[in-house]
């Protein structure tokens, strides 16, 4: 595919052009910030950790390559139209460093991460201006700057006018902004499948793991945790949701590696609390006791 962001310096920005920062260039930013570079309404602004010279995102439709306009601290941001959040959620700390230069009046802040704590995660933002986003877009690194996106995937995020605004930033993109008046539940059962996949980074086996009846049964018993802290947070998830994950598992590729499972192989750190252990918190305060995610917390946590 052409590069369609220009072969090198910046870009010029025109005052009807939408300003986007993106933190984080791993494997979900870069694949957004491929997309949201090849359009030409968008001025976009990679905000990295670790710098590189080219973005080279192989997509389901092609290769999308570009010379992005690239920051490595964010003493160089200034404000945007909207922030994009992509770090790890153990890296909101580094994140939140980044929004204090791109936030003014009227930014908008989407965090594109795993788990049910998007808004809590970023307490200093104003809840009416974050967009929390469920990311169902399978994407892997496997360089600074290179990714390859598995499948266009999609973003799911409140109904409402600022998640028509985040729609409207992936129009020109194949990437489908799902709108949902149950954003809640949405997270939670994303939250129910992510759950039981700590099973692989415990047995380092991939999700074929889950054919054996007996590891089976313990992430049916993982889930049934999520679904009763969801339901007590006010997440509709039904008891059916502990087979469906299961079930989910069996039928994706036998060796499909999850997240948490890789970080343990690389040796970096997991999200062992966005995935497993807030389970576990949540449950607290609901009386609701979560020992299999507690049990897989501190076995993930000690390993
Ligand atoms: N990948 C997927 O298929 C997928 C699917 C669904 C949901 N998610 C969720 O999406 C979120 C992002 O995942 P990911 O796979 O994109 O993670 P990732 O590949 O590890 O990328 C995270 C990026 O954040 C950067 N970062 C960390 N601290 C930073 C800071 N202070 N300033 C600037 N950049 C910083 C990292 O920098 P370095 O380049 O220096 O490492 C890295 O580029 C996670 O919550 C994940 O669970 C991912």
């Amino acid at each position: 595919m052409a590069d369609r962001a220009g072969a090198g310096g910046p870009r010029e920005t025109r005052p009807e052009m939408t300003n986007v920062a993106i933190i984080g260039t791993g494997a979900i930013g870069a694949t957004i910030g491929a997309w949201l570079i090849a359009d030409p309404a968008l001025d976009v602004t990679l905000c990295a950790r670790t710098p590189f010279e080219r973005l080279r995102v192989q997509t389901p439709n092609g290769m999308l390559e570009s010379s992005p306009r690239l920051l490595t601290g964010p003493a160089e941001a200034t404000p945007v139209d909207w922030a994009i959040v992509t770090t790890k959620t153990y890296d909101a700390p580094g994140a939140a460093l980044w929004l204090e230069r791109l936030v003014k009046d009227g930014t908008r802040v989407a965090i594109l991460q795993n788990g049910v704590e998007h808004l809590t995660r970023f307490p200093q933002l104003s809840a009416d201006r974050v967009v929390p986003v469920v990311v169902d877009i399978p994407a892997e690194r496997t360089a600074p700057g290179e990714v390859v996106q598995r499948r266009n995937g999609s973003l799911t995020v409140p109904a409402g006018p600022a998640g028509d605004a985040f729609a409207a930033l992936f129009a020109a993109s194949p990437i489908e902004v799902r709108l949902t008046e149950d954003w809640r539940t949405a997270a939670w059962a994303k939250l129910a499948i992510n759950c039981a996949g700590v099973v692989s980074a415990l047995t380092l086996r991939p999700a074929g793991v889950a054919n054996d009846p007996e590891i089976a049964d313990l992430m049916r018993g993982l889930v049934r945790e999520c679904i009763a802290v969801g339901r007590a947070e006010g997440a509709l998830l039904t008891d059916e949701v502990a087979d469906q994950v299961v079930e989910g598992y069996r039928a994706g590729p036998a060796d499909s590696i999850n997240s948490i499972h890789a970080d343990r192989l690389a040796g970096r750190e997991t999200e062992i609390d966005a995935r497993n252990a807030v389970i576990v918190r949540l449950g607290v305060r609901h009386g609701i006791d979560a020992p299999l995610n507690r049990m897989a917390a501190a076995l993930i946590r000690a390993s």
